[in-house]
Parts: structure tokens; sequence; C-alpha cells
């Protein structure tokens, strides 16, 4: 802790000339961010140094305090990330912490860079550039995840499984092609972060405490300086909007609901009632007093992680929701949700990632399963219809009544005799057993987006292209 003296002069400076008292304790203690914003320190640095570089090329300051200035944030860099930085919870956040060190460094040239820039604008360019790279480092994950779905979805292409509507058993369905449906989903959420970041990608920059300056400063340069497409159009706006952190969250809260509707099928189908896949001893705990158990416990945890990152939603849209323009202090509640759903986010897609490489599938088991349950029956009704020029309602009604036999003799549809059958519709033929096997089954939905083999390979080879 610094000295009373120095530390009143250190808030005498952010609090400004007209304040002669010190903070109450519990303002300065409501007030920090500094124990969650200095995260943003790498941020902060890239943005004071283009905003340094433009001063000088706008003849705002001088060479000499430029280059004062880009080495003494260098230096800052280099402090914080070797661990030697001394932050002060006393200076707020990360902002004021390297602007007052910068002024331990080179003097009064750091009051410069205060030239023309507000922290209003500071801190909605650092957090803008942070959420930019928590999107790259989200889409890459997803890229990651979406590799191990077709490697295993070429592997399955024609692996039989029951597939399910209301978590009935509906039609026989191939575990590749369930796979891709995941593949998919994933895209969507990859496509989501790439339009986010297009619009996005507009620099705050220079739009000061709120108005704007009247220092002839150059916003296309520290926008292009930091890899934004432009400037903002409208500085009320650039120092008050936080669509970008909300994107993010909306993106990230679709994406988790994807997350957790795959991790609730792992955890279904690894169930021993179930038994259609099994995770490796590296992706389950065992039970304390239950030897046999085999917990799905990473997959739980990405289901049950869903709730934070919805929670970070709903935490910042209801701090923005009735915020006045342009900046309010509420707006540093916008930083800690975000965090929490990137490290989330980050821990859910790899851990799934690891889930989708490490099971086995059960072949026989999910063959079995595909077979109990009438899966066929929609084949036998548009058989009916196919061949024997039945309206679909009739075919209905008919697969109906031998679906009733096969259950009162508790058997399956192709164990029912040809005779049986007919008894019930005169007119099958022997034919019919064709339709009834669970490979013709798969095999004949090769529409377009449908399950054969034939069509997952197809959609393998479409995926590895885009
Ligand atoms: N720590 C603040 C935040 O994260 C920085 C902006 C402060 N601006 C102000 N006008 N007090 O939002």
């Amino acid at each position: 802790m610094p000295k009373k003296k120095s530390l009143d002069k250190m808030q005498g400076k952010m609090r400004g000339g007209h304040y002669s008292e010190s903070p109450a304790e519990i303002l300065a203690k409501i007030n920090q961010s500094l124990g969650f914003d200095r995260k943003l320190y790498a941020e902060d640095i890239k943005g004071s140094k283009a905003h340094a570089k433009m001063l000088a090329r706008q003849k705002i300051i001088s060479e000499k305090d430029c280059s004062a200035i880009l080495s003494g944030l260098d230096k800052i860099k280099k402090e914080i990330e070797s661990g030697g930085f001394n932050f002060r919870d006393e200076l707020e956040d990360i902002h004021m912490n390297i602007e007052n060190r910068l002024g331990e460094i080179i003097g009064a040239a750091a009051g410069k860079l205060r030239t023309a820039r507000s922290r209003n604008d500071q801190v909605a360019t650092d957090f803008k550039l942070w959420v930019r790279s928590a999107l790259k480092k989200l889409d890459k994950n997803l890229a990651g995840l979406q590799k191990n779905i077709l490697a295993r979805a070429g592997e399955h292409a024609a692996t039989i499984m029951p597939g399910f509507t209301h978590l009935q058993p509906a039609q026989p369905v191939t575990l590749g092609h369930h796979l891709l449906a995941y593949f998919e989903m994933f895209s969507r959420d990859r496509s989501r972060i790439k339009d986010a970041l297009v619009r996005m990608n507009e620099s705050p920059l220079g739009s000061a405490a709120l108005a704007g300056t009247s220092f002839p400063i150059d916003r296309d340069f520290t926008a292009k300086e930091l890899g934004f497409d432009r400037p903002m159009a409208n500085s009320l706006d650039a120092v008050s909007d936080r669509d970008f952190a909300l994107e993010y969250l909306a993106l990230g809260s679709i994406c988790a609901m994807h997350l957790s509707r795959m991790a609730e099928e792992i955890i279904i189908w690894s169930s021993p009632q179930f038994g259609f896949i099994k995770l490796s001893e590296k992706f389950t705990t065992g039970s304390s007093i239950m030897p046999q158990k085999r917990n799905p416990d990473a997959a739980e945890l990405v289901r049950g992680k869903t709730g934070r990152i919805y929670g970070a939603l709903v935490s910042l849209l209801t701090t923005m929701k009735a915020l006045p323009l342009a900046y309010s202090k509420d707006m540093q509640e916008d930083k800690e949700p975000v965090f929490l759903a990137d490290a989330t986010l980050e821990l859910c897609v790899l851990a799934m990632s690891g889930m989708i490489a490490d099971f086995t599938a059960d072949k026989k088991k999910m063959l079995e399963s595909a077979s109990l349950g009438f899966l066929t029956a929609t084949d036998l009704a548009d058989w009916l219809v196919k061949n024997l020029g039945l309206p679909f309602r009739e075919a209905h009604h008919i697969t109906g009544k031998i679906v009733a036999l096969a259950e009162k003799k508790n058997c399956r549809l192709d164990e029912i005799s040809l005779k049986e059958m007919q008894k019930i519709a005169p007119k099958i033929s022997a034919e019919i057993f064709k339709v009834l096997s669970m490979e013709n089954s798969v095999r004949s939905r090769n529409s377009y987006g449908g399950t054969s083999p034939e069509g997952v390979r197809k959609a393998i080879i479409q995926a590895k292209k885009t």
C-alpha cells in the first residue's frame, strides 16, 4: 500500500483538481474494476500505442514524447508479463494503473497520452479488441470440434441406430448422420461468429468522452492501426455501445445450447440401459461406493455450465437495458460476464471435442435397439403406397394393424409371416421383407440431407470442402 500522501496524489489525479477529499473506503471498493479488467492489459497497451502514434503524426504531440510513450508502454507490458508489475487497487482499473506507471517511467510526457482520449473510448476500444480475439478463439476451437465430428461420422457412415422423436424410437438412422446434425449446428455457430466479427469491426477510439474532440485527430489511422475496418460513425454511440459483447454472449448462448444437447445425448447413450456408446476412463469418473459406475462427468458439466453462459447474456442485457446515453458506470459491469462466458465456452468446446474423439460405439447394441420398436413401420407403409397404389392414409392404417399384431406376438415386423400379413392386406407380396430390414431402410432414405450411408459420405465430402 503506498503512503497516504502519495495515495491522495494519485487519487487526486483521477478525481481531478477540484477534488480535495479522498473517496470513502466503500466507494473505492465498489468502484474498482482492476480485479477483473487487468485481463485487458495487452489491448490497453495496443490501443494506447496506436493513439500515441496518431497524436504524433497529427503533430498534436512531439515525436520525442511519442517515442518515450511507446517505449514506456513496451516496458510496462514486459513488467506485467513477467509478474513484476505492481497492481494498485486504489487506481481503480487497468487503464489508470498503466497510465500511472507510464508517468513513473517517463514523467510528464505520460499525461499527453490523455490528449483527445477519455477512458470512455479507451475502455470501449480495449474491450472490443478483447472480444474480437475471444470470438476468433471460439471459432478455432469449434473448427477443432467439427474436425473430430467429421472423422467419427466417416467411421460411422453406415452404423445403424434408432432415430428418435419424442425420445421414442422412430426410424432407423445412421450414427454418421446423427453426428453430422451437430456438425451443421456448429457451422451455424461459426457463421454467426463471422457475421458478428464484421459488424463489430469498427473502432470507438477518438470518440473521446462522448462528443468527439476539438483536436485534429485521425480516426481512420487509429482504426487501421488496430485492425478495424473503419471508425464508428457516432461518438455517443461509440462510447455507450456494448452490442459487440452482447452478440458474443448471444451467439455463445446458442452454441452452449448446442453443446448441451450433444452432451445430453452422450449421457443418455452411455447409460447401460441404452449402451450405444462407451466413454473411456479418460472421460468418466467412478464412484467411491458403487464400483460398477462410469459417470459421464465431463458431459454433465458441459450440460450444466450452459446456465452460466445464458446467465452472462441476461446479466449484460439487464445492465444495458435502461442506460441513457452515453457512458454510465453501470457499464463497468460488462466485463465479468463476458470473461466468465469465454472461459466456460473454451472448457466446454474442448471437453466436447475430447469426448467425440474418445467414445466407442457399440454397433451391435445400436442395431439391436433399432430392431425393437417397429422402426421400419414407415417403410412398410411407403411400400404399400408405392407398390399397391394405396393412399398413404390407408397404408398407415394397414401398417398399424400389422404393428399391433407384432406387438401382440411380441416379435419384430419381419418375423410376421407373409400369410399373416396377407390376412390384413391380401395383395402384400414377399417383396415387402426387403424394406423391413434396417439396412434397406437407411439405404432407401437417399433424399438430399437424408440418413443413407451414401448421403452421409457425400455430406462429409461437402463439409470438408467448406
Ligand atoms: N473502469 C471503467 C470501466 O470499465 C473505465 C471507464 C471509466 N470511465 C469513467 N467515465 N469513469 O468501465
